[in-house]
């Protein structure tokens, strides 16, 4: 093994000592369940770590991260945590957080070919050909600041129009959605949306109301 991945699991044993001097029961209390109170729908960037960007602990927060944080309709784990948070977990809160600097967001911006992860990608280009009147006029690191603040828009609207989150609101049940966008360079956490939760923000085509006459052929 390298030096590196034994520093790693020598951390691990610190930690355990740690958490133990402090609470012998600990880790019992840990092993007999989880009652997050939030879910966070974050970039993979090693730099955004939720927990300790949140002074959140082991057992506060259920996570979802993807390259550029993105609330694809399509993407199966992110539907089957979003429905296992909210359904049987019950969280009360759902925060999409992007951040300033992002990757993803960045190759999304350009014209380059990363290959497969363009298709992952065109997403944020989507978002960037819908807002480009508002985009185009402003310079480049500007535009890439309020792409990163629209993206996290867009991702919190596309939360809105799944059945799980709408599902919630007609019950009159939580969650609360959030967009939040973390600067790398001070390290605060601002709001981008107000605290939705309802779908009178959300388009009447994406609502859903009862049964349909049955699937699209
Ligand atoms: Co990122």
């Amino acid at each position: 093994m390298s030096g590196r991945i034994e520093q790693l699991l020598r951390n691990n044993q610190a930690f355990v000592a740690a958490q133990l001097a402090l609470d012998p029961g600990y880790f019992e209390k840990l092993s007999e369940g989880q009652h997050p109170e939030f879910l966070w729908i974050g970039c993979s960037d090693c730099r955004v770590p939720p927990d300790s960007i949140t002074g959140t602990e082991p057992g506060d927060m259920f996570v979802h991260r993807t390259l550029a944080n993105l609330v694809v309709q399509t993407n199966m784990t992110l539907l089957s945590v979003l429905q296992y948070a909210v359904e049987v977990l019950q969280v009360q809160h759902v925060i999409v957080c992007g951040h300033y600097g992002c990757g993803g967001v960045k190759a999304a911006m350009g014209d380059a070919d990363h290959g497969l992860i363009d298709n992952w990608l065109r997403t944020v280009k989507d978002t960037q050909d819908y807002f480009w009147p508002q985009l185009g006029v402003l310079e480049e690191a500007a535009r890439f600041r309020r792409l990163v603040e629209l993206n996290v828009i867009e991702q919190v609207n596309n939360l809105g129009k799944t059945h799980v989150i709408q599902d919630a609101w007609k019950a009159g049940r939580r969650p609360m959605i959030h967009g939040w966008v973390f600067d790398l360079a001070s390290g605060f956490l601002r709001r981008h949306t107000g605290e939705i939760n309802g779908n009178h923000a959300i388009h009447e085509v994406c609502k859903f109301h009862g049964a349909g006459a049955g699937a699209p052929a």
